[in-house]
């Protein structure tokens, strides 16, 4: 009774999971698809219970009821801005499970395998346990990155290829020597795999550039998702199975597309240093190189009161501003008073994928108005003003003029060839990427300089003396 109600919830669980990735996929139905992996993790978790013996419930008490107050605290309190780091710290429990799980399995014995059962039984922890520490400890390297507290530049070694070669090759020897121990005897190359496993993690992202974290994120995203279909077959477990392997070729699908949009290769991002000469850490052009003209709110209001077209490019600054109200009801004024209003959305703006779509979701922005990059960038030249808004990277020219830039070859929104761009943020301190913007010096540019919600909010007061005028 206690095994069919646990299968049939397992398919169950596994569909909920397929529904909630195509309900994610776009706005609309996005709330309806967390939903349904809500639902799915819920019966997913009730079936495991049903399966365990009664002497385990009490364990699985233990862990599950701290493990979800903690959880819902952190996620309840994390602010939309550090969503990403949030992120990285969870794909890190993944790993250090998946390693734990690993090495417990082995610690448990072959449950009379023999054979080829045997050796497929070994190769199933050796690489869950691998896959996982990388994970491990690349996701807090992530997460150190993603919250300053490691530096965002690319840690680039002399001989870094080398250096992971040779770790490579050591793996390879030591499962060699792992798969041809007797029973139970080969926990120390396991260990030792695991140790240098962890200083793969630790290397591979110390050495990935500010500018290439996006991809660096959902790329752990999907290892952890392997982590955890390794974890299944180590612990013939059907859903974890599925669940790792959605997880895991989501994440890669996911990385693709990003590399994609950012005009790189996968391999040159997970190599690191990407952009970047041999040695040389990028970040020596974040200092400002020439004159700016500024504009204040009254002239910006007169702007785009006086325009017929104006296109929107939302960056980080609005996430830590939270003007996402402020700037719908500024939207709502203009196209109230017949001006063309929509917005430009780069791939990688703000610090998470889609993080610029659910902020203008949450103020309820027209989806209609809502443009991504490649369906937007060509209409700049008919347009009279393009509003940069706490953004700073995803309009940097030097994307498509500067060869020598770190972010060389990354598509950009091409916000200069408006009739006036007016770039909103608070200094001239560069973003992300931590390099200079030639957009700041041009002639057509306009800098309105102070935090994007205080802005947003003295434009609507103008915006509304001026229609009402
Ligand atoms: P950034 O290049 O980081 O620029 C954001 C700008 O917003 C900063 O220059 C900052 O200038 C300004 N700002 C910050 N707080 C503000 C406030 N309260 N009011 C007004 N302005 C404010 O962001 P972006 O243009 O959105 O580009 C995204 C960058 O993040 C890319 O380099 C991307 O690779 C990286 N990244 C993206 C992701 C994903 S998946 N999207 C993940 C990690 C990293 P001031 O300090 O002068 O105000």
């Amino acid at each position: 009774m206690g095994n069919s109600f646990a299968t049939t919830s397992y398919i169950a669980a596994i569909a909920l999971f397929i529904l909630s990735l195509s309900g994610l996929s776009q706005h609309r139905t996005s709330r309806r698809g967390n939903l349904f992996g809500m639902i799915g993790m819920l019966l997913a978790l009730i079936a495991t219970a049903v399966l365990i013996p009664s002497n385990g419930i009490a364990p699985l008490i233990a862990a599950i009821v701290p493990g979800a107050v903690i959880g819902s605290v952190l996620a309840s309190r994390v602010a939309m801005t550090s969503m990403p780091e949030l992120v990285a710290m969870l794909h890190s429990f993944v790993g250090a499970a998946a390693v734990l799980v690993g090495i417990s399995n082995y610690l448990g014995g072959s449950h009379g395998l023999t054979g080829g059962d045997l050796t497929i039984h070994e190769l199933e922890i050796y690489i869950g346990v691998f896959i996982g520490a990388i994970t491990f400890t690349g996701s807090i390297v992530a997460f150190g990155k993603l919250n300053g507290k490691i530096s965002g530049k690319p840690l680039l070694l002399p001989a870094r290829h080398v250096l992971n070669l040779l770790m490579v090759l050591a793996v390879i020897v030591l499962g060699v020597v792992f798969m041809s121990s007797a029973e139970g005897a080969g926990m120390t190359p396991l260990l030792i795999m695991t140790a240098i496993a962890f200083v793969i993690g630790i290397h591979l992202v110390m050495a990935i550039g500010g500018a290439d974290m996006p991809v660096v994120v959902s790329m752990l995203n999907s290892y952890s998702g392997w982590a955890a279909a390794a974890a299944g077959f180590m612990l013939e477990n059907d859903l974890l199975i599925v669940t790792g392997a959605l997880v895991g070729s989501s994440g890669a699908i996911l990385s693709f597309i990003m590399c994609r949009a950012m005009n790189r290769s996968f391999i040159s991002v997970i190599l690191g240093g990407f952009g970047t000469a041999e040695g040389v850490a990028p970040g020596a052009g974040g200092e400002p190189q020439g004159e700016v003209t500024p504009i204040d709110i009254d002239g910006t209001a007169e702007l785009l009161s006086d325009a017929k077209s104006v296109i929107i490019v939302p960056g980080y600054g609005v996430a830590v501003a939270q003007a996402q109200h402020s700037l719908a009801e500024m939207v709502k004024l203009l196209r109230d008073a017949g001006v063309a209003v929509r917005f430009g959305i780069h791939p990688v703006a703000g610090r998470l994928p889609g993080h610029m779509n659910v902020l203008l979701a949450e103020a309820n922005v027209p989806y209609d108005i809502v443009f991504e990059m490649d369906e937007i960038n060509h209409d700049f030249p008919a347009t009279d003003v393009a509003m940069v808004i706490g953004a700073n990277d995803i309009v940097n020219p030097a994307a498509l003029e500067d060869p020598t830039s770190p972010i060389a070859g990354m598509p950009v929104l091409e916000v200069w060839k408006a009739k006036t761009a007016v770039v909103m943020k608070r200094s001239m301190a560069s973003g992300y990427a931590g390099i200079d913007n030639p957009l700041f010096y041009k002639e057509n540019t306009r800098m309105l300089f102070g935090d994007a919600k205080k802005n947003v909010d003295a434009l609507v007061a103008k915006l509304r003396e001026l229609v009402t005028a």
